[in-house]
């Protein structure tokens, strides 16, 4: 067969992350700790809408920026949780999940040769979309800094290029979350520049302590700024597909475009759901936190008894510990230890060349889970103290720079 296909699709590959997930088919009593996504079930009313929606018939397709009230439903939750508003007429479009978002804001202002950037160590998922666009991204290394983004290392970045700044806080895989200083910094230095801002806040409701800072609360950004959103996380929905793209009127008039010509409209039961989520079940995502708080708490305390360097997240639900000391490459630390010792973590190569000399720990997992993944993990650790490694060091990684 000589056809050909898109040269950018052919060399798409599987994300890291769901590399070692795919793994553990082959180890049935492994601990996974890989996954992204709420181990509670969606709320009971949650799921009784959407049933409702299917007895009642309403299974065909919506409005192509999906039911107004559910942009109604949106834009009062992000008015009454944030202070800041959008006009579900014009300013709002429901995604098949903030995946769907995502590729349709960047599909919208993307073209050949344009630069995103995005700090890293960073989710695997933006790059593809990027790259099959025809433009390229730049990271912006965080490592060094706290996994947080420097604006002065971000304004040495800029060119001519630079199309869009992504940012992606509370996030995935550190749990790092912006405090409004340097977000102030960081809106100061972005006001002064020409390019589109991306804002993925989709773990916005799972922050410990301290409010979520929205980017989108600064007025001076609103012209050139999306937020994607949706229910995955806060909700515990990520199988409903429901996410929500943010934005100035103006352009949101491509976005619709582009999202109704992709995929017409998101799923209309899973919408039902969503409006009863952000209606009825704004209290969900709370009660989620204490038990992450816990878990993290534990997961925290067991990584640091260990002697593993790490930050304490204070969002999402990932921790991201260094293993550095022990010499070599994180997705070989990863496949041993899985073979070894029966734990499946995600290597921090999977969130750029930033993330190499750390693993991504998933603490979406009820606790028993999480005691055996630290047992498993300590043994494992121990062990390696016991017989050194003589493979390469991670000595001078581009995280050390
Ligand atoms: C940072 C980030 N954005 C977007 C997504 C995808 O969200 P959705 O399931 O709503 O498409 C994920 C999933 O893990 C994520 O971690």
């Amino acid at each position: 067969m000589s056809l050909s296909i898109n040269h950018k699709a052919r060399v798409l590959e599987v994300p890291g992350i769901r590399q070692f997930a795919n793994q553990l088919v082959r180890f049935p009593n492994a601990v996974n700790l890989t996954i992204g996504q709420p181990d509670f079930p969606t709320p009971s009313s949650v799921k009784e809408a959407g049933i409702r929606a299917i007895t009642n018939n309403q299974t065909s397709y919506s409005h192509n920026a999906g039911m107004l009230e559910l942009r109604q439903a949106t834009a009062s939750f992000f008015k009454d949780t944030y202070n800041f508003s959008y006009d579900p007429e014009t300013e709002i479009v429901i995604t098949n999940g903030a995946s769907e978002g995502i590729d349709s804001v960047f599909r919208t202002i993307l073209e050949e040769g344009d630069e995103v950037i995005i700090p890293a160590p960073i989710y695997s998922g933006y790059e593809p979309i990027i790259e099959l666009c025809g433009a390229k991204v730049v990271y912006l290394n965080t490592a060094d800094t706290g996994f947080l983004p420097s604006p002065e290392r971000l304004k040495a970045m800029v060119t001519q290029k630079t199309k869009a700044i992504l940012l992606n806080y509370p996030s995935n895989p550190i749990g790092v979350i912006i405090q409004p200083e340097l977000m102030d910094e960081l809106v100061a230095l972005l006001e002064n520049q020409d390019i589109y801002i991306v804002s993925d806040e989709i773990y916005s409701e799972n922050t410990f302590g301290s409010k979520h800072c929205s980017i989108a609360s600064y007025p001076q950004l609103r012209d050139r700024l999306f937020l994607i959103h949706g229910l995955s996380k806060s909700h515990s929905m990520t199988g409903w597909r429901i996410g929500f793209i943010l934005g100035p009127k103006k352009l949101m008039e491509h976005v619709l475009n582009v999202h109704l010509y992709n995929s017409i409209c998101a799923s209309l039961p899973s919408q039902y759901a969503g409006i009863e989520a952000l209606t009825n079940c704004r209290e969900v995502p709370a009660t989620m936190n204490v038990e992450y708080i816990k878990r993290r708490d534990f997961v925290f305390e067991r990584l640091t008894s260990m002697g593993l360097d790490v930050v304490k997240p204070n969002g999402a639900f990932y921790i991201f510990p260094s293993i550095k000391q022990f010499g070599m490459p994180s997705y070989e630390f990863a496949t041993r230890l899985l073979h070894e010792n029966g734990v499946a973590v995600v290597p921090g190569s999977a969130f750029t060349e930033h993330g190499e000399g750390y693993i991504r720990i998933s603490y979406a997992y009820a606790m028993p889970m999480l005691e055996k993944g630290m047992k498993r993990l300590e043994q494992f650790i121990t062990a390696l103290g016991k017989h050194p490694i003589s493979t390469k060091l991670v000595s001078s990684s581009s995280a050390d720079k």
